[in-house]
């Protein structure tokens, strides 16, 4: 596991977008993972740019998005088809037919997270996934608890996630009890892990994520069992991690 403990938020977020980039201009048709949140809204803006500058071109990226809040319609404000078309897809040139994100309103349910655990694999597996993780350790929507050997499903949401979520929605009640997540074997699979964290409030999370036992109770840890992750965190939420009095590296920026 390499870390990189960046000054600010706004470092964090172009080393990441610098790593996809590397990523994209080695493979043109990389199968990337991606994530959605606050944290990663900054790389999205990074990558936005570097597009804009002929830095990097998304026409033959494929995109699997994390997870999907479940009975959300693509159109919802909410959903994160919504969000990805806001941050990144209105912006660049991915190909419609190259992006995909579960479906929160499919009729069968099931059925919709077997297509895209199976999709995922005719594209040769993900390349390279990036995460964020929550205040409770998880990543995409698998809460403490969630199995190890878990594929894209159905999941039920936390009370704490659901009451952090509350704040994007004009009604508490209105946040979605569940959601369709790649599961942890499916991140496990990926090729490559970026890591973000940002925030105090991530501070004990990615600690425990980090340095702690590998532990469902916290299911971010699980990633120190794959071979090539890089967890990258801005100095608040890195703050508790051991290294940062001597950080692998210590980030210029450019
Ligand atoms: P956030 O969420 O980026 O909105 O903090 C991350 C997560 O819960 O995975």
């Amino acid at each position: 596991m390499r870390v990189i403990i960046t000054n600010d938020y706004t470092e964090m977020s172009c080393e990441v977008a610098r790593i996809i980039a590397h990523q994209i201009l080695a493979k043109e048709d990389s199968v990337l993972g991606l994530p959605t949140g606050d944290t990663p809204t900054g790389m999205y803006e990074e990558l936005v740019q570097m597009y804009n500058c002929g830095v990097i071109d998304f026409f033959k990226v494929i995109t699997f998005n994390l997870d999907e809040y479940y009975g959300l319609p693509p159109d919802h404000p909410q959903s994160y088809h919504r969000y990805m078309r806001e941050k990144l897809f209105n912006y660049v040139n991915t190909q419609e037919g190259n992006i995909h994100i579960p479906d929160g309103v499919a009729k069968d349910i099931e059925e919709e997270c077997r297509r895209y655990e199976e999709e995922i694999y005719r594209y040769g597996g993900i390349d390279l996934q990036v995460l964020g993780i929550g205040a409770n350790g998880h990543i995409g929507f698998n809460e403490p608890g969630s199995d190890w050997e878990m594929i894209t499903s159905l999941v039920k949401l936390s009370e704490g996630t659901r009451r952090r979520e509350a704040r994007h929605f004009r009604d508490p009640a209105e946040v979605p009890t569940q959601g369709i997540t790649m599961g942890i074997k499916t991140i496990m699979k990926a090729r490559k892990i970026l890591l973000l964290a940002s925030g105090k409030e991530k501070a004990k999370a990615t600690t425990k994520a980090l340095e702690g036992p590998v532990t469902k109770r916290v299911p971010a840890s699980i990633l120190q069992l794959h071979p090539m992750v890089t967890v990258i965190v801005d100095k608040e939420a890195g703050k508790f991690v051991s290294n940062l009095k001597t950080p692998l590296r210590y980030l210029p920026v450019e």
